[in-house]
């Protein structure tokens, strides 16, 4: 029997590297899938997709009611979607603009689509599972402000959430990735990069798609509530002051 089989899931960003990966995990996992993001996700994957803006203020709720209809029920939910991160966007410079769309999609949907899916789970008495992408930056700065306290923010959610939510038996975690190429994620150097993690090596969406799995799966994340799992081969230990053995 497959890890997820029977579930429902709703992921969105699923046209992007992590969203993606995860989407595809699930469904290779035997869940039902419903991908949503603002463009579609390559037809070879076969993710059945939902077109949704999160950055309209009636986004999350249009994508909500579109992916009951079309699920019937959600059991899981994983929100990945954000906006293109963008190293113009720095503490001094970032518009107002800007600022609105990465926390409306980040902050704003994610919480307001956690919390009804969540509503939406204790109305349909399921032990649903939550899972918000977040990132080594909830904690340090990235020279983008408005990504990295969208992140905290969302930690906070992820908390808020998991303490409310797990007495009906729904789970609400959160992955931090870091250094997962492709997608949006833009290394200036990747050689440079590389030598800085622990591991060796780039990070792969499924590197995070297989711990979503573990925490969503019922089999080895069943008492995992409200933390945060860091996926980054071990960068977020790296300070200034270089490693040393
Ligand atoms: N890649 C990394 O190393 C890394 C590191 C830390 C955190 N993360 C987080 O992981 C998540 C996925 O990142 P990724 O690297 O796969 O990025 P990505 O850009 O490949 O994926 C994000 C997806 O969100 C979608 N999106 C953008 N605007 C949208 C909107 N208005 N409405 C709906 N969908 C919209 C994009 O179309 C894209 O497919 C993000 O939350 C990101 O912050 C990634």
């Amino acid at each position: 029997m497959k890890l997820l089989e029977g579930e429902r899931a709703l992921v969105t960003g699923c046209a992007g590297g992590i969203g993606r990966g995860i989407a595809r995990a699930l469904m290779a996992e035997g869940a039902k899938v419903l991908g949503s993001d603002i463009v579609a996700p390559p037809a070879e994957d076969g993710i059945d997709f939902i077109a949704g803006d999160l950055s309209r203020r009636d986004g999350w709720r249009m994508l909500l009611d579109g992916a009951v209809a079309r699920l019937g029920s959600i059991s899981l939910f994983v929100h990945a979607a954000s906006p293109r991160r963008l190293e113009a966007d720095t503490p001094l410079s970032v518009s107002e603009e800007s600022w609105d769309a990465m926390t409306g999609i980040n902050l704003r949907s994610g919480f307001f689509l956690a919390r009804e899916v969540g509503r939406h789970m204790i109305e349909h008495k399921a032990p649903g599972r939550i899972l918000l992408i977040t990132s080594q930056h909830r904690e340090t700065p990235r020279n983008l402000p408005h990504y990295s306290a969208s992140k905290a923010g969302m930690t906070m959610v992820m908390k808020e959430l998991a303490r409310v939510l797990a007495p009906n038996g729904i789970r609400v975690n959160a992955i931090a990735p870091d250094a997962i190429p492709g997608g949006g994620f833009v290394a200036g150097n990747l050689g440079e990069l590389v030598a800085q993690i622990p591991l060796g090596r780039a990070g792969t969406p499924d590197d995070i798609a297989q711990v979503a799995i573990a925490i969503l799966s019922e089999r080895f994340g069943r008492y995992v509530v409200g933390t945060t799992v860091e996926v980054d081969g071990g960068l977020g230990l790296m300070s200034w002051i270089p490693a040393k053995a």
